[in-house]
């Protein structure tokens, strides 16, 4: 099956995508719209290390206790954690729209409190609010964008969310440099994310719901209203077709109770190949170290013999703007190469570089001083993110928004999402003091060994979802044998050929 259903030649994807949303700006409109939660996002994770030297400046109570600065940084995540699960409940319940609204309340109250905070409790508590608002739109974005997009240009459109957390990411650090000298250094560093949330509101208010959250609540005609504003004249009958039918079969099998059982959920053969993968692969995103080097490269870049501190601030800038670039990447090859091809050339690279920094930090620490090897293993960073960003960046967002039947796409992202949150608050925890205990080369090489688990696990557990309209894809995951003999050529379970032959048929509007 996988490879087998693609409507296109690969070559013309991007053309197409370009074609398509030139003809369709209403279709870019959405995405960008909704890929605002994408920069919140990125600005919100990224601009606390910055901002926190200068709150230690003004509350000498921060300065003395590592446990505040720590708090500060942390109680973000752990309430993305939550964000992300909340979110996943509300997205089935209340709709994709109306979670994003709520994020970018979240997202603007936690940007006012912290930008007015009289001391470091309600900073934190500020902290908290954005925290929610991150987890929620981090699994919310995504989905909403890939439900509404026609099957040949989700992956892209799906990349530009991703593109935009980058972004907001570099901005991050761009905007704190800016602010160094200007009075209230933190607070305006803090405070201005209240704008783009502020806009978001006022954009999606605008927007419809998503199309296919609306039909699964009955809603059909509002449904097929806004599907036509989006897929191509030629397109949206069968499509609606399409949605019409999964969603009659759902109801027959299941009911229409909105009860999350989940034990159901897990015995159900489809959902649990889903979760497998969507899971392990948010899980591995965080577990090859992504963040230890967004959030602490001032202190690699420092380890690795720069020592002042507008230098690193400077570097980490650099890679903060590969790490966007390379997410244009993904918009242009994700849905031409697919995502589990990129998915698997972005783990090599990432063990790979891993590799490399493991031997370049080995060396300083066995032989000669870190300053000459300086320059190297900033090359080693650079390899590493530019691995990283096109597929594991990308690829673990994109995937969990496609491959849950629709019934469940919500609640199984929130899954997903909150598995990701909490990978990522174990790592960002513990890695300091991992390069204390074992030192710096042998904490890389063990996300080295986790990219190459990682590799493997993506051979085995993930499907190629890529052009396969979003309904096609709970039959394809029943369908699909697990590759454990991976070094075999795949052999099709019986019923698929006559399957993949009606898909590419479909595909191709025969
Ligand atoms: C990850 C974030 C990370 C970012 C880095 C995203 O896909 O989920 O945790 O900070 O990529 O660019």
């Amino acid at each position: 099956m996988e490879g087998g259903v693609h409507p296109l030649p690969d070559t013309s994807a991007f053309r197409d995508c370009f074609a398509l949303t030139w003809k369709n700006p209403y279709v870019l409109r959405l995405a960008f719209s909704a890929g605002i939660g994408g920069l919140l996002f990125g600005y919100d994770t990224g601009v606390i290390s910055g901002a926190l030297l200068y709150i230690r400046d003004d509350f000498k109570a921060v300065d003395r206790h590592t446990v505040l600065q720590e708090s500060i940084v942390s109680m973000a995540v752990a309430g993305a954690i939550i964000g992300a699960a909340v979110g996943g409940w509300a997205n089935d319940r209340h709709g994709r729209r109306s979670a994003l609204l709520a994020a970018d309340f979240l997202f603007f109250i936690g940007a006012v409190i912290m930008a007015a905070s009289p001391g470091p409790a309600t900073l934190i508590v500020g902290r908290v609010f954005v925290g929610l608002g991150v987890g929620m739109a981090s699994m919310t974005s995504p989905l909403y964008i890939s439900e509404a997009s026609p099957a040949k240009i989700r992956g892209a459109l799906v990349s530009t969310n991703n593109f935009l957390i980058t972004f907001g990411q570099f901005l991050s650090y761009l905007i704190n440099l800016a602010f160094t000298k200007v009075p209230g250094t933190w607070r305006w560093m803090l405070g201005v994310a209240g704008l783009p949330a502020l806009l978001q509101f006022s954009l999606m208010i605008f927007l419809p719901e998503s199309p296919r959250w609306l039909f699964r609540k009955g809603r059909e005609e509002e449904a097929k209203a806004i599907l036509r504003k989006i897929y191509p004249a030629e397109d949206v009958e069968t499509e609606i077709q399409d949605l019409k039918d999964s969603i009659d079969k759902e109801i027959r099998e299941e009911g229409t109770s909105e009860k999350i059982n989940f034990r159901k959920l897990w015995q159900t053969k489809t959902v649990r190949r889903g979760l497998i993968a969507g899971v392990g692969l948010q899980v591995f995103q965080q577990f090859v170290g992504i963040n230890t080097v967004m959030y602490y490269s001032p202190t690699i870049v420092q380890l690795a013999g720069f020592a002042s501190n507008q230098t690193a601030l400077l570097l980490s800038l650099v890679t903060a703007g590969l790490n966007a670039f390379g997410s244009i990447l993904s918009i242009y090859f994700i849905d031409r190469t697919g995502r589990k091809k990129l998915l698997l050339i972005s783990l090599f690279g990432v063990a790979v570089s891993l590799g490399l920094l493991a031997g370049i930090f080995h060396q300083t620490t066995t032989h000669s001083p870190m300053s000459k090897f300086g320059w190297l293993a900033l090359i080693g960073l650079g390899l590493y993110i530019i691995s990283f960003s096109p597929g594991m960046g990308t690829a673990p967002w994109i995937v969990n928004s496609e491959i849950y039947p629709l019934r469940f796409r919500g609640v199984c992202g929130g899954i997903a999402a909150t598995a990701n949150w909490i990978s990522n608050l174990i790592v960002a925890q513990t890695f300091l003091s991992l390069t204390e205990a074992i030192g710096t080369d042998m904490t890389f090489l063990l996300f080295g060994i986790v990219s190459v688990v990682g590799f493997f696990f993506v051979i085995v557990f993930v499907p190629e979802t890529k052009g396969l309209p979003i309904e096609e894809v709970e039959k394809m995951l029943e369908l699909r044998p697990l590759q454990y003999k991976f070094w075999e050529k795949k052999k099709r379970p019986e019923g698929t050929m006559e399957e993949e032959e009606k898909l590419d048929k479909k595909n191709q509007g025969v």
